[in-house]
């Protein structure tokens, strides 16, 4: 995958029927989502369970985009090859999950896979100066994870300007995760990110037989994004 700053769309399958992945994951696909994004939870780090690596490979057979998995768990380190093995294109660990986030990315990137570093709302951007280097992508929580559905956290967006500035040219992504619809993602997308998650943006009013409504809310919060940027240079 090439790198570039063009906003792309990853529905977080949270948000999906959790009796019929498959057929979401290619609806989603179909109607127009660049990645997929997988919400990994241990109830320690934070209060839900969701997926280990057997369901995550069930998940890779149905990619055909790009999956990031983004790991809300601690300890990590353990469990980065079996992620990987899972068949992840990009690994996100989130520097409050343990003392050495440097010897975790390492470890992503000795995997083969893309890395990236996730930071929670009350975490400031200087906690990633230093391992910025090891990243292909940071990840801008702007809920408190664990859930679906929560409200959009403003105070994130001033958050993400500081990223850009510090980022500079490198091509490493700003992902942005919680609360993203048509009304925020021109906030984010203005701010600097470029890789949107959206969970019940995206699947709500729509389903595997009505995925033309998936298409409509993938539409709506790329065109609020895009149009946002119009007129400015990309990189
Ligand atoms: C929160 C997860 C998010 C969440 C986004 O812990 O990381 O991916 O599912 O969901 P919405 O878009 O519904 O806020
Ligand atoms: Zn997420």
């Amino acid at each position: 995958m090439s790198f570039d700053r063009k906003i792309k769309i990853a529905p977080s399958i949270l948000s999906a029927d959790f009796a019929d992945f498959g057929r979401e994951i290619r609806a989603v696909q179909d109607e127009g989502a660049d990645w997929v994004h997988v919400d990994v939870m241990d109830g320690h780090f934070v209060p839900n369970l969701t997926f280990g690596p057997p369901a995550v490979k069930a998940f890779r057979s149905h990619v055909t985009t790009f999956m990031d998995v983004h790991l809300m768990i601690a300890p990590v380190d353990p469990f980065i090859d079996a992620y990987a093995e899972a068949g992840a294109d990009l690994i996100t660990a989130h520097v409050e999950a343990g003392p050495h986030i440097h010897r975790t990315l390492q470890a992503i990137r000795a995997t083969g896979k893309k890395s990236g570093v996730a930071i929670n709302p009350g975490t400031p951007v200087e906690a990633i100066e230093y391992v910025l280097d090891l990243c292909d992508l940071v990840l801008v929580m702007s809920v408190n994870p664990g859930f679906g559905g929560q409200k959009f956290i403003h105070s994130q967006v001033d958050k993400i300007a500081r990223l850009r500035g510090m980022i500079g040219v490198r091509p490493i992504h700003i992902q942005v995760d919680g609360g993203i619809d048509a009304k925020t993602a021109p906030l984010v997308a203005q701010a600097g990110a470029d890789v949107l998650v959206a969970g019940s943006a995206v699947f709500r009013g729509g389903s595997v037989n009505d995925q033309h409504v998936y298409g409509q809310n993938i539409a709506s919060i790329r065109g609020a994004a895009e149009g946002v940027l119009r007129g400015r240079d990309p990189s």
